[in-house]
């Protein structure tokens, strides 16, 4: 691979240790990609921050690169961690609890911003065509197919890596001939709420392995719908985006075809429940991190009633989003729920605070719960979900 001369000094350790170790990473990365060269990027969204799945290795790693003054050179931002400071953090024990910190403190060493979010892209769009080094896959497929940014699927150190140096390895969805869709799907059957997207990308991840698709019949949705697609998409396939656009008919002809029925929808939604109940311990809805619009709505919803007693109800979203939407998180916790920002169910403790069925929305959940929370879980709208939580 081509290096410039002032990344063969990196490459070669003449800016440190730090500088040296992320660069080998992205230089073996584009080796192995067949990548010319490395491209600027103008962010990098780490995965890999809760301590429930990183462990002692990788957090000894951070670390290491804080102790060495690895620094951010482009805006880094990070993933959710495993609990929220307010609620949750004095549920669990001291030890998990200051082990977290200590990697957020790393974090915050290298200068990467406190985002704590699997949304990103909701605290700072995006340009049009900019290139990034992403490694959550639910926002690598958003941002590449509804905002219209450029990024592989990068892994946990990856990311870490391009966050550092900058930059990414030119290969993959970086390069324009890669993004071009390989197979025409069409959706024969309105799909009725965010949580029918979500099934949908769950059916076709499964169905299409890493082809890039062009999806027919979407109507017009809305972008939490196109979230929730984008998450499931990623969770049971290697998709990194799709397109939702006019196809031309010369483009169809060199598509192969593939259509989603009514009974196809209907069998993908009855599999993605694993238990069918009317009194989860939790209801959750926030996976992805929930946008101002849809903490509106769950106010709106949830106004004048209140949550059962034994049920917890958690909507999560980002420190960001909850300063904005004060006013209905206020609304929300009148009810009984709780607003947590920061934290992803999926790799926070839910099985050390009894939680044993866990009712949400989210294909991305229902798909990782099972086996990452130890929990039954139950797929259903948010309508249903809230109604689920609420008395009466
Ligand atoms: Fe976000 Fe966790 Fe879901 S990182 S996409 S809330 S699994």
């Amino acid at each position: 691979m081509y290096l410039t001369k002032e990344e063969e000094r990196i490459y070669d350790g003449e800016r440190g240790w730090a500088n040296q170790i992320c660069m080998k990473i992205l230089v073996r990365l584009g080796e192995l990609f067949n990548a010319r060269k490395l491209i600027p990027i103008s962010s990098a969204h780490v995965s890999g921050v809760s301590y429930k799945t990183l462990g002692d290795a990788p957090a000894e790693f951070l670390k290491a690169l804080a102790d060495a003054e690895g620094k951010a050179k482009v805006r880094a931002t990070i993933n959710p961690q495993s609990f929220d400071t307010e609620y949750l953090g004095g549920k669990l024990e001291r030890d998990l609890r200051e082990k977290q910190l200590s990697i957020l403190g790393q974090f915050e060493r290298m200068g990467f911003t406190e985002s704590l979010t699997c949304t990103p892209y909701y605290l700072r769009k995006p340009r049009r065509g900019s290139h990034l080094a992403w490694a959550e896959s639910s926002a690598v497929v958003y941002v590449n197919s509804v905002v219209g940014a450029w990024t592989n699927r990068e892994g946990g150190p990856s990311a870490l890596a391009a966050a550092i140096i900058g930059k990414t390895p030119d290969h993959g969805i970086h390069k324009s001939e890669n993004r071009q869709p390989k197979v025409l799907v069409t959706v024969d059957t309105p799909l009725k709420n965010e949580a029918e997207f979500g099934a949908l990308g769950s059916h076709l991840g499964r169905l299409l392995g890493d082809e890039i698709p062009v999806i027919q019949g979407l109507g017009k949705p809305s972008e939490t719908c196109l979230k929730q697609l984008s998450a499931a998409l990623a969770s049971t396939g290697m998709v990194n985006m799709f397109h939702f656009t006019k196809v031309t008919r010369q483009e169809i002809g060199r598509l192969e075809k593939v259509s989603v029925e009514a009974g196809d929808m209907r069998n993908t939604v009855e599999s993605l429940s694993t238990k069918e109940t009317t009194e989860p311990d939790l209801v959750f809805i926030g996976c992805p991190h929930c946008s101002l619009s849809e903490i509106k709505e769950i106010s709106l919803l949830v106004k004048g009633k209140r949550v059962k007693k034994e049920t917890e109800l958690w909507v999560c979203t980002s420190h960001c989003i909850k300063e904005k939407a004060r006013d209905y998180v206020a609304r929300i916790e009148k009810s009984g729920g709780h607003v947590l920002t920061g934290m992803c169910t999926i790799v926070s403790w839910t099985e050390k605070l009894g939680i044993r069925t866990i009712m949400t929305n989210s294909a991305k959940t229902v798909y990782y719960a099972p086996t990452m929370n130890k929990a039954e879980v139950t797929f259903k709208p948010m309508k249903e979900c809230l109604a689920t939580a609420l008395r009466g």
